[in-house]
């Protein structure tokens, strides 16, 4: 006796298919033309799509940044997700000065473990480089099922790394099978930028965006790039949010280099007017990168249509307005950076892009489940509706027209980046390894019910 889900068209990567797909325990049994009823719990899928479970791979949940910590936690960002089809979460442990990675990711486990509604897996977000940090590399990707690395060339005199550091922790990465991301925007210019307009007095949120020109973030993506080019190794950039960074990577590409790029929904469809809102409201989008002009939101589109950024985050990093973004209030440089975005990644995504023509329902799978998948080894058993696979599976409604509105999400925050769009498309049911974790709008699964995920070592996905 399994759970059949019936008369609905499966989507892969690769595939367009009408099937019926059975569920036995956690993994899909069987995927065929028509299989029969005999005793199975049957799911009528008619008219929706059944998607891979969403994979989101670049989360902030629970996270101190900016002077306070992320709105979502765990418990509130894993349902959220889950109502919107995401069944798995890559998400960032914030590794500390003075702490090993090993302290890092006992920390994320304590965080996750119990409360996640939604199966997890974590990258480490390094945030003190030193040599012992650099040398416990191998160990994590060989014992904790950690295989990615996130590395910051921007918040200086915080994060950030001097290219030495980027390069030889390039090295002993590719050595060890983990692939390095990184966050590529020149901190060294921004500081100055900053600086010099603070001092001009001009603290609005609009400033954010304003001195942290896509200068800034071409030129550190160039020089990511070739610095990995020299190490010979893999390299994701995460959040590419402008031209002048993914034209970078194109360039690379054509050149042969196994480098991957990845942009959020906020990019696609949120753009730097959004900052000159009134009242302050401008400082949700306060996000690093920044939104950008306009134009570059083809760009982008582009750029995913023909594969040429691979990975779909939402970068969910989620603050109040009242009290956490209100810190700067009276300098933009003091507003905590990130927005929320986990709950809508997959509904933008198919919004503006399937309903929109600009990408087609194979794409948009590859894009928010089974490249991140690939990427970050999680792949098959997440990232694809296969037999032997893990059975996370959405079934998409494609006919449900909604409103998105803080009033009405299921993050634990008080502002939406995307308040007020209409949107097409929205889970029925979402499965996360054969059990009903949503229904319609009630969420049926429970706190704790996510597994943690190990992760493989990088191996080159021709992606
Ligand atoms: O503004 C952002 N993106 N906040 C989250 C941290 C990061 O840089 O990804
Ligand atoms: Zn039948
Ligand atoms: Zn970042
Ligand atoms: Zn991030």
């Amino acid at each position: 006796m399994g759970t059949l889900i019936q008369g609905g068209t499966v989507v892969t990567a690769s595939d367009v298919v009408f099937a019926d797909v059975l569920i036995e325990g956690r993994e899909v049994i069987a995927i065929a033309k028509h299989i029969e009823e005999k005793g199975h719990q049957v799911v009528d899928a008619t008219g929706c799509y059944l998607f891979p479970g969403g994979v989101d791979p670049h989360t902030h949940l629970d996270m101190p940044f900016g002077g306070t910590v992320t709105a979502d936690d765990f418990r509130t960002g894993t349902k959220a997700a889950a109502f919107g089809g995401t069944t798995t979460v890559i998400d960032f442990a914030l590794h500390s000065k003075g702490s090993t990675l090993r302290d890092a990711l006992t920390t994320w486990h304590q965080k996750a473990d119990g409360k996640a509604a939604i199966d997890y897996a974590f990258h480490v977000m390094v945030g003190d480089m030193r040599q012992e940090v650099m040398d416990e590399i191998p160990m994590i990707v060989e014992e904790e099922g950690v295989t990615s690395f996130k590395l910051f060339m921007a918040y200086k005199n915080n994060l950030q790394v001097d290219d030495e550091t980027l390069f030889r922790v390039l090295r002993v990465a590719a050595k060890a099978g983990a692939l390095v991301q990184v966050h590529a925007e020149n901190g060294d210019v921004i500081e100055v930028l900053v600086n010099e307009a603070l001092a001009r007095g001009q603290v609005e949120p609009k400033y954010h965006a304003l001195t942290r020109p896509p200068e800034a973030e071409g030129e550190a993506t160039e020089r990511a790039i070739r610095l990995a080019e020299i190490a010979g190794a893999p390299l994701y950039v995460v959040h590419v949010t402008c031209a002048q960074a993914a034209d970078a990577i194109s360039d690379a590409r054509k050149r042969g280099l196994p480098i991957y790029g990845e942009t959020c929904p906020q990019y696609l469809v949120c753009d730097v007017t959004d900052y000159d809102r009134p009242n302050f409201v401008g400082a949700k989008y306060v996000m690093s990168p920044p939104l950008r002009a306009k134009s570059n939101q083809a760009v982008l589109w582009g750029k995913l249509r023909n594969m040429e950024l691979q990975s779909f985050g939402s970068d969910q990093c989620s603050f109040n307005l009242k009290g956490q973004k209100e810190l700067g209030l009276h300098d933009f440089s003091k507003i905590p950076n990130g927005s929320p975005t986990i709950e809508d990644r997959m509904a933008i995504l198919y919004h503006y892009g399937v309903i929109q023509g600009q990408l087609s329902l194979q794409k948009f799978v590859a894009l928010t489940s089974t490249n991140p998948a690939k990427l970050f080894g999680l792949y098959p058993r997440k990232g694809t509706i296969a037999i032997g696979c893990d059975a996370d599976i959405v079934v998409w409604d494609p006919s449900v027209e909604r409103t998105i509105s803080v009033e009405t999400h299921h993050m634990n925050v008080d502002n939406s980046i995307f308040e007020g769009m209409r949107v097409t498309g929205i889970p029925k049911y979402v499965f996360l390894r054969g059990t009903l974790i949503v229904d319609g709008n009630t969420f049926v699964g429970e706190d704790g019910f996510g597994e943690f995920q190990r992760c493989e070592r990088f191996s080159n996905v021709s992606l």
